[in-house]
């Protein structure tokens, strides 16, 4: 089953012929749960949709023709960039159907984001929505992708999906409307089902890593599938009659395992909602899990810590009594949020799933399950066949309550294969520091009973409202403005978002400061990558503390911003 003859490039079910989306859509499309729903949507202004297995398999197979019929072909790259919508999912899983490899950029990601993903995977087509409702506002994704088109060349054609209506700009010979395609006799109802090899790319995410640009990780067919179907089976125990929301964004990790693939393996009903958790009041969610019945919840501490703020009473005025298990994921949860969730939200009788993975790892890695005793604030221990450790500088096991770096030593089938298109950088990020093992860049220690309690990051990455950011991309886009010679970002603590980014900048010489400029650097950001990336905070400084080889300094800086004695400076410049 495990081919690890070229080590650090494991291989899984070598030989093994499959394709993730028969796994998803036919197998239970023949069987008994063809009218069974297989995605509930709520869109922001209320709107319901729903698809069964078999509408969910008819629009994913004319999706399928439609990109066949324009080259699209085994092992060509899409970008898809939209709201969370169903034509997301439809176009993930019509990708994977005819082999292409789904690259999906957040649409909480602008210009130059998408820019630097679309010619990194040398997309052929971009799949975007016209806009995406946020808060009642309309963010105009058709025109930020066109920002970013003028930047990137591979790109031959782009599909628009309707949402909003707004008008927006179409270009002649390359722009073209799904709904326009998707009638067209070419969008037939059956469509051939390529055969993948186990080992076949499914999808390429970008996350953010230590250094440089955002890295590509690649995912397969074969070891993401038995992963993600596991996991969701054993640790959310997803029963037939269950209905499930995972809270998440398609455009992330968590989206991709547990909203699209992992529930449509399991033959579940997964539940999506478009828009923001507390709009337009802070009830919304809970509204809607009285309203659709749902059975297990999974979200993330930020959302949690973000609507504890406003008080039990909304929530208290639901009938939440259908809520069976809850999830948590992202950052570690801090036991104030996990003891409201636990008693307000889940009144005392759900078990909270914490559940510890990455974009790189696909699936659950430290999680409880709903038989485990659980203590708040701690993922419990590895899932079943994970083999995990935490180990010092040295390499050595940490003792019982000392903090080291979280590890893996052993492979598992969904795993990162490579970084696309750059497989030293794989091997460099992940299997240097102790040959053999897998770094997570987390830290964590681990108790007396074996529970594992996850730290945070130990490198560059960011996590802000669960999101993953990398210094070095906020710290480019403030560089690429014109008045900014150079520029420094940290995380500093932040109660709702868990991390704000403060961020200190050189100016170059003549440009004065002032606090326009503060504003119209954090609007650059926003524009260049998102308005995730926005900085709370930008103070213009003289200098920046460095090594002898030119490497800013973070953790001197952040030390600084929290009122600590920075440790070793041996290495600091001046
Ligand atoms: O630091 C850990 C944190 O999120 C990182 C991975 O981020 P990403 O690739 O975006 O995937 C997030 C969703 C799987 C990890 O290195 N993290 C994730 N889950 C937890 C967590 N930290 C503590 N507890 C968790 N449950």
């Amino acid at each position: 089953m495990l081919d690890d003859s070229n080590k650090p490039f494991f291989k899984w079910f070598v030989g093994g012929k499959t394709n993730i989306v028969y796994n998803c859509l036919d197998r239970h499309a023949e069987t008994s749960r063809r009218n069974k729903l297989a995605l509930m949507w709520e869109g922001e202004k209320g709107e319901f949709r729903s698809f069964s297995y078999f509408a969910l398999r008819r629009e994913t197979c004319r999706f399928a023709n439609v990109l066949r019929s324009l080259g699209v072909q085994k092992g060509d790259r899409v970008t898809l960039y939209m709201g969370r919508i169903p034509e997301l999912v439809i176009g993930m899983l019509a990708c994977a159907r005819i082999g292409a490899i789904h690259s999906v950029v957040y649409g909480g990601f602008t210009v130059e984001a998408l820019h630097e993903r679309l010619e990194d995977s040398h997309s052929k087509v971009l799949i975007v929505a016209d806009g995406a409702y946020q808060r009642g506002k309309i963010v105009p994704l058709k025109s930020i992708a066109d920002e970013a088109l003028q930047r990137a060349a591979s790109v031959e054609s782009v599909l628009v999906v309707k949402r909003t209506g707004e008008p927006v700009n179409m270009e002649s010979g390359r722009d073209m409307w799904y709904h326009e395609l998707m009638v067209l006799p070419i969008a037939g109802n059956a469509c051939h089902i390529e055969q993948m090899d186990a080992e076949d790319p499914l999808f390429i995410l970008y996350t953010s890593g230590t250094t440089g640009k955002p890295k590509a990780i690649l995912h397969t067919h074969g070891g993401f599938m038995v992963g993600t179907y596991t996991t969701l089976k054993y640790v959310f125990d997803i029963h037939d009659e269950d209905r499930y929301w995972c809270a998440a964004d398609p455009g992330w990790i968590t989206g991709h395992s547990y909203i699209v693939y992992g529930p449509l393996l399991n033959g579940a009903t997964s539940f999506m909602y478009e828009g923001a958790p507390t709009y337009p009041y802070p009830n919304r969610w809970w509204q809607m899990v009285e309203k659709y019945g749902i059975n297990i919840l999974y979200t993330a501490p930020t959302a949690i810590r973000g609507l504890m703020r406003y008080g039990e009473n909304w929530p208290n005025r639901h009938d939440l009594s259908s809520l069976r298990l809850l999830g948590s994921v992202g950052e570690p949860i801090n036991p104030e949020a996990w003891k409201w969730y636990h008693r307000v939200i889940g009144k005392g009788r759900c078990p909270i799933m914490d559940t510890w993975w990455q974009t790189e790892t696909g699936m659950f890695m430290i999680t409880p399950m709903p038989c485990v005793a659980l203590k708040p604030g701690s993922g419990t221990r590895p899932f079943p066949g994970v083999v995990m450790d935490i180990l010092n500088e040295e390499g050595k096991p940490v003792a019982a309550n000392e903090e080291g770096f979280l590890v893996i030593k052993e492979p598992w089938p969904a795993m990162i294969r490579t970084i696309y298109k750059d497989p030293e950088r794989y091997v460099q990020q992940y299997w240097t520091k102790y040959p053999g093992v897998y770094m997570t860049g987390d830290s964590a220690r681990r108790d007396e009973d074996g529970y594992y309690w996850v730290i945070g990051r130990v490198d560059d990455v960011l996590k802000v409202s669960g999101y993953r950011l990398g210094t070095a991309e906020i710290e480019s886009a403030l560089v690429s403005h014109p008045a900014v010679a150079e520029a420094a970002a940290i995380g500093l603590p932040h109660d709702v978002k868990g991390n704000a980014i403060h961020t200190y900048v050189i100016l170059k010489t003549g440009i004065e400061k002032s606090d326009k400029l503060v504003d119209e650097l954090r609007a650059h950001v926003a524009h260049e990558m998102g308005p995730i990336a926005k900085p709370d905070s930008i103070v213009f400084v003289e200098s920046l503390p460095k090594t002898r080889s030119g490497k800013i300094m973070r953790r001197v800086l952040k030390a600084r911003a929290l009122g600590q004695e920075p440790k070793d400076l041996s290495t600091l410049e001046e």
